[in-house]
């Protein structure tokens, strides 16, 4: 050894200690997965189904009587006892129980008369189902963006505004309350009618009030995923007879059957001035749905429970934003969407799937998600994804950092836990792969 030569360097202390144990590793790096258990949804069966429910449907087949205008009178059918009850939960004075949630979005626009052709207003972050009910109303998409909370911006929607706008859709989405009082007051202002597409927020209360009342109607659906479940189906409610009675004229009561939904009194109009659209509900479903409904309320109880469990064990992690309700308990709590501003949101949602976790970049670049306005292509009359994502720049922004894990009711406190510490695991590993560290919440 000559007097250049040095002992060798030490060996250098792993970067973290907390990288000792495997349970500590990422998942992602060949550590230890959080849980192993399949995270609980209800494509892998996790629904709310009790054998109740089970036994109205069967109760329904074997009656053989499945088309929802039979001979009995209309308030013992099926599909006239969910609607009366739909009425009484929602307060409204009439409810239409028909195929799907996009039906019920695109029969109340329909309905409410906005004129073929005409621009409707819609949130850059909603499922693709309502920018599509928009065209099969004969309409085009107007979008508009959402704030960091990934609400449709009341602001942005009135910046905007073009005299081609005939309606206003405001989306309730992956839950959360948007603030439909404002919105229903810009409406007013512009004379153009607001439409609740209240479909991922069913049950969920603004200041006391359920959302799906606070616009000229309220769309629905009862889609697996929801917290009403048969498969597939929705529904629509509203206070104002004449868009009623042309709902459902328009979803399929042809020959006098339009009456059966007025017992009161005559409806307003023969039925025959409009196209049948086919779009009923059936018997089946709409048993499956009475029976569901005696548990609703308890469903939603489960659903805050969740959702508050795990927003409030992670309210102080640094490096994300949370959603924030526009009002306290302003949401169902059916997803937990977070943002990881400045970060690679990305890589988190991959990090949390390893852990065990099923989670989701809205924004991502790798998985297609049709909840990202740029990939409704059909919307554009460009294909240049640039283009398309230049219209709403920072709606762009907040589903690149967007963060969505499903919740169902089905979870246990448990599950929640997981959740929980897989977060606080990915995010302490996220903030050493941020150059900036993790940057303050609510960016
Ligand atoms: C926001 C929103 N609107 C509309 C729909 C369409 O409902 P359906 O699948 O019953 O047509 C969905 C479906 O998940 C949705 O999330």
């Amino acid at each position: 050894m000559n007097g250049n030569d040095e002992a060798p360097a030490p060996p250098r202390p792993l970067p973290t200690a907390r990288h000792d144990r495997p349970e500590d590793r990422l998942a992602l790096h060949g550590g230890t997965p959080v849980r192993r258990a399949p995270w609980p949804t209800y494509d892998k069966g996790a629904v709310f189904i009790h054998p109740e429910d089970e036994e109205a449907a069967c109760r329904a087949v074997r009656s053989h009587l499945y088309f929802r205008y039979d001979h009995r009178p209309h308030q013992e059918t099926e599909c006239g006892r969910f609607e009366a009850e739909l009425c009484r939960y929602f307060g409204t004075r009439h409810a239409l129980a028909v195929s799907s949630g996009t039906a019920a979005l695109a029969l109340a626009l329909m309905a409410a008369r906005v004129p073929p052709g005409s621009l409707v207003a819609c949130p850059g972050f909603t499922f693709v189902a309502t920018p599509s009910a928009i065209v099969m109303a004969g309409c085009r998409p107007f979008l508009v963006e959402v704030d960091r909370n990934l609400r449709l911006d009341a602001d942005d929607l009135r910046r905007r505004w073009d005299p081609r706008i005939r309606a206003i859709v405001v989306v309730h989405m992956r839950g959360f309350a948007a603030d439909a009082e404002a919105l229903a007051r810009l409406a007013a202002e512009m004379g153009v009618p607001l439409v609740e597409d209240a479909v991922p927020a069913l049950g969920a209360e603004l200041h006391g009030r359920k959302l799906g009342t606070f616009g000229v109607a309220g769309a629905f659906s009862t889609q697996s995923d929801k917290a009403l479940n048969c498969g597939e189906g929705g529904f629509l409610v509203t206070d104002d007879s004449a868009l009623f009675a042309r709902a459902v004229a328009l979803s399929g009561a042809y020959e006098g059957r339009l009456r059966r939904h007025f017992p009161d009194g005559e409806p307003p109009l023969t039925g025959l001035e409009l196209p049948l659209l086919s779009l009923r509900m059936d018997e089946i479903r709409a048993a499956l749905l009475r029976a569901e409904m005696t548990r609703l309320p308890g469903r939603l109880r489960l659903f805050h429970r969740n959702y508050e469990h795990v927003s409030a064990a992670l309210a102080d992690l640094p490096g994300i934003a949370i959603r924030q309700p526009v009002a306290p308990g302003a949401y169902l709590g059916e997803a937990f969407v977070f943002r990881v501003p400045g970060g690679d949101a990305g890589w988190f949602a991959r990090a949390l799937c390893r852990e065990g976790i099923d989670a989701r970049n809205i924004g991502s670049d790798d998985d297609v998600n049709v909840r990202a306005f740029w990939n409704w292509r059909f919307a554009y009359d460009t294909d240049d994804v640039e283009a398309i994502r230049a219209l709403l720049p920072h709606t762009t922004r907040y589903l690149r950092e967007a963060v969505d894990v499903p919740l169902s009711s089905n979870l246990t406190l448990d599950d929640c836990a997981d959740l929980v510490r897989a977060v606080r695991k990915v995010a302490a590993e996220h903030a050493g792969r941020t150059p900036a560290g993790p940057g303050p919440v609510g960016r």
